[in-house]
């Protein structure tokens, strides 16, 4: 089957957060069981696009009033990702270093968009399956269904995949005019509350839809940003598929950012070196427990209760604790703070550290993920891989992947994202590390789970033959 994946970011191309991972690994692992699956993408002008060889594929003059914007496609030549890359460069649109984050992000997407079917509809053979990724894309099923231009594709199965129903992407009915031609009477498709609305788009004209957990999916019923009514109203055609991670990115036997690879059988001095190396690394004491946080510092990851947690759990507790991200200022801020304020036990790097993250998973006891919303979390299934104990709210994924240790799990678990319930999950973590020998036991019954894509994958190629039936 030829699968069209159309995302806004891709690992290693250009990585955000989880979205790109998904990207990245989801196309290899379908090409694995005998599919033919590519990405397409903007052209994000990361290291490592500067670094990579292209050729450029495609060429399209894209007009859209009146204004003519030069666009072309280049494919990544000599790189071994499992699957081919495209990316789509279009002149005074797509040619920048970051991903999201600027004004004009409706325009853009909507251009990158436009682009895309235009090469689609020229190719001499069509992709069997177009599988779009959140709101970035939603707008390709409205289009390839109800744009004149596009006609010849509408026979074409649609899948969405929802990774983050938090961002939707909308936009003002002003900008309708930048669209291919369609018939009026269809705008309703596009609104959603007055806007345009690419997520809700992609809802009501993708053929399937799916969240990125199954839990995700039964909680969008009640609580989804607003579109809580609409998923209700579609729930027919919704479902949700467990994410997978990618099983040789992430394996501590070869991963080359580690200070000492090790396997499940010599997981306990391989950590232990790279806890040591980690704590070294930013004035940390390796004889302690050592809890990390790695993520966005937004509310969805509950990272503004994030400095309360940490000073009353380094008031009870002796332990040690480390952190990497960014996001907002004012969090960043703080926790910046608290690191001048207690040297020697909390330390961070605010900022986006591909090596680092790494370097956590395989050195830290405990990660903490306090997260309000989580669509899946890739995570905890990285923590597991390596051996570190999650410490999670249980809502979306998180609830589907860890099971508490009171339960016969590996994990910890709490209901609420308050200070108090994760300060007493901390607690509750500080007296399974004392149990060392337990402990280490749990680690190893962790390792031991597999969250590859090798199931995930499979489902979703069963889900685009149910679809060309
Ligand atoms: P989300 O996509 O909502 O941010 P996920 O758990 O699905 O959350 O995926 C996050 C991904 O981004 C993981 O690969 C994680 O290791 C990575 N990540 C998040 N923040 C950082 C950071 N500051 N530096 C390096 N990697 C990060
Ligand atoms: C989103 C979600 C995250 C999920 C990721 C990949 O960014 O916030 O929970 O793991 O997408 O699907």
């Amino acid at each position: 089957m030829q699968i069209l994946h159309i995302s806004a970011e891709c690992y290693p191309v250009a990585k955000v957060g989880g979205l790109a991972d998904v990207v990245g690994a989801l196309p290899a692992y379908q090409n694995t069981i005998g599919h033919e699956a590519k990405v397409i993408m903007p052209f994000h002008k990361t290291a490592f696009v500067e670094r990579a060889s292209t050729k450029v594929v495609y060429c399209h003059d894209l007009v859209i009033y009146g204004k003519t914007y030069f666009s072309e496609i280049l494919q990544l030549v000599d790189q071994e990702l499992g699957f081919p890359v495209f990316m789509v460069r279009i002149n005074q649109l797509t040619d920048r270093k970051n991903v999201y984050g600027y004004d004009d992000d409706p325009f853009r997407f909507l251009a990158f968009q436009r682009v895309v079917l235009q090469w689609v509809l020229e190719q001499e053979v069509l992709p069997d399956i177009v599988h779009c990724h959140d709101h970035h894309t939603g707008l390709i099923p409205f289009m390839m269904y109800y744009c004149f231009d596009f006609e010849r594709l509408k026979e074409i199965p649609s899948v969405l995949s929802i990774h983050n129903a938090q961002y939707q992407g909308q936009f003002p009915h002003e900008m309708g005019g930048a669209f291919p031609r369609f018939r009026e009477s269809d705008i309703g498709l596009l609104d959603w509350d007055g806007m345009i609305n690419p997520l809700a788009a992609g809802i009501k004209c993708a053929w399937r839809v799916n969240t990125v957990s199954p839990s995700y999916m039964e909680e969008m019923k009640q609580k989804a940003n607003g579109l809580e009514g609409l998923l209700a109203h579609e729930h027919a055609k919704c479902i949700g598929i467990l994410n997978g991670i990618d099983t040789h990115t992430w394996n501590p036997e070869t991963d080359t950012y580690l200070t000492k690879n090790y396997t499940i059988g010599n997981r306990v001095t391989g950590r232990r070196s790279n806890k040591k190396e980690l704590c070294d690394e930013f004035g940390l004491d390796a004889s302690k427990p050592l809890f990390g946080f790695i993520g966005r510092l937004v509310w969805e990851k509950g990272a503004d209760i994030l400095p309360d947690i940490l000073i009353q759990a380094l008031h009870q507790f002796d332990i040690n604790i480390i952190l990497l991200g960014s996001g907002f200022k004012e969090i960043e801020d703080r926790l910046k703070e608290l690191a001048v304020r207690y040297p020697g036990r909390y330390n961070n790097h605010i900022g986006y550290e591909e090596r680092m993250s790494h370097q956590v998973y395989a050195g830290a006891d405990f990660l903490l993920m306090p997260s309000r919303v989580e669509p899946c979390g890739l995570n905890q299934m990285y923590a597991l891989r390596y051996g570190c104990m999650p410490i999670v709210r249980a809502t979306g994924g998180l609830k589907d992947t860890v099971i508490d240790i009171k339960d016969g799990g590996f994990g910890i678990r709490h209901e609420d994202v308050t200070v108090a319930q994760v300060v007493y999950s901390i607690g509750r973590a500080v007296a399974q590390y004392e149990n060392q020998k337990q402990f280490k036991e749990i680690q190893k019954t962790m390792m031991h789970l597999d969250h590859s894509w090798d199931h995930s994958a499979g489902t979703y190629i069963k889900l685009y033959k149910e679809l060309k039936e």
